[in-house]
């Protein structure tokens, strides 16, 4: 299987309960590797523009009020098929949905703060990645 990267962002309920080292344990447990990271506070403009996809559902608004309420952890994983795995690894959006063991399951509290958000597709990880990382920032093993 291909070594892929993916965009991870630990959202602003995951900051505040301070699980950022917990639900990054899940993610290295499972063999993902964090090849960058940072922990920023994103301004409206960034998180209108990181969203643009959602722009016309009727929860835009209140995804990006609650994407700038607080800090967030944003992250490049790599390993084997990154994208999809990470994405089971995270579960279900809404966490009442999500299955047993998954990163939603264990901490997310409604389908907003869903304490993580991860690239759908490789073409979306690529652009996501750009978005906050440039490549000196992006060291692998
Ligand atoms: P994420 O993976 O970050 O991508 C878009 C986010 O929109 C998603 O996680 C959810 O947190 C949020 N979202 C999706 N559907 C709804 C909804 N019905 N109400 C509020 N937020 C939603």
């Amino acid at each position: 299987m291909p070594i892929e990267r993916t965009l991870s962002i630990l959202k602003p309920d995951a900051t505040a309960r301070n699980l950022t080292g917990k639900i990054n344990a899940v993610l290295e447990e499972k063999g993902l590797r964090i090849v960058a990271q940072k922990r920023l506070r994103l301004s409206r403009r960034q998180a209108e523009a990181f969203y643009a996809v959602h722009r016309e559902r009727s929860f835009f608004g209140e995804l990006v009020e609650y994407m700038v309420s607080g800090p967030v952890v944003v992250q490049v994983l790599e390993g084997e098929n990154a994208v999809a795995y990470h994405r089971d690894i995270m579960g279900a959006t809404n966490p009442a949905n999500a299955a047993p063991g998954t990163i939603r399951k264990l901490f997310g509290e409604s389908i907003e703060r869903n304490a993580v958000h991860g690239s759908d597709s490789p073409e979306n990880a690529e652009k996501e990645i750009r978005f906050f990382f440039s490549d000196i920032e992006i060291v692998a093993a």
